[in-house]
């Protein structure tokens, strides 16, 4: 008998949740999607080469060790990658010699501290890297 009673009560609590929550998802969906437009217009913190395609010696560095120690504005334990770029002029004997150095590492260029080497990364790959580095900022 009891049950009988109930099972409407259940019934409709169930439903009713069913539609709160119902309304609750696309209110929190409208929220969002106005959110999401508010970030796509702001584009005052994306900085202006984001929408480049990476260049191939960027990509290289990335998914190598060399975010450890250089990142481009700053000195980490490397220096700045664009101090390196500052240092050297984009030629193919400089994007040689500072390829020959990513593989065989070594320090005095810039202080005491040594430039792991990278004795996995091709003369080809090195070269990319290299030429990345040197051309940026210019
Ligand atoms: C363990 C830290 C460390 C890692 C990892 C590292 N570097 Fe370096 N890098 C250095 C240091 C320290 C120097 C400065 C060497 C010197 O004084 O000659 C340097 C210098 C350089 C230079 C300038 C060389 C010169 O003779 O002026 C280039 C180019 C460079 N790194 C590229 C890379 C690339 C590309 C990678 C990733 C494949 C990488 N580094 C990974 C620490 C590192």
């Amino acid at each position: 008998m009891r049950k009988r009673y109930l099972a409407p009560f259940v019934l409709s609590a169930l439903f009713f949740a069913a539609c709160g929550g119902g309304d609750k998802k696309a209110e929190q969906q409208a929220n969002n999607s106005g959110q999401g437009s508010a970030a796509a217009e702001d584009h005052s913190m994306v900085s202006p080469d984001a929408n480049k395609p990476a260049s191939k010696g960027k990509t290289l560095m990335d998914q190598s060790d060399c975010k450890t120690c250089h990142k481009e504005e700053m000195k980490v334990i490397g220096p700045a990658l664009k101090d390196i770029s500052g240092k050297y002029p984009n030629t193919p004997e400089n994007v040689d010699k500072l390829a020959d150095k990513i593989i065989k590492g070594g320090a005095g260029n810039w202080g005491d501290v040594a430039m792991l080497p990278h004795p996995n990364v091709s003369k080809e790959d090195a070269k990319e890297m290299a030429s990345y580095i040197l051309s940026i900022g210019k």
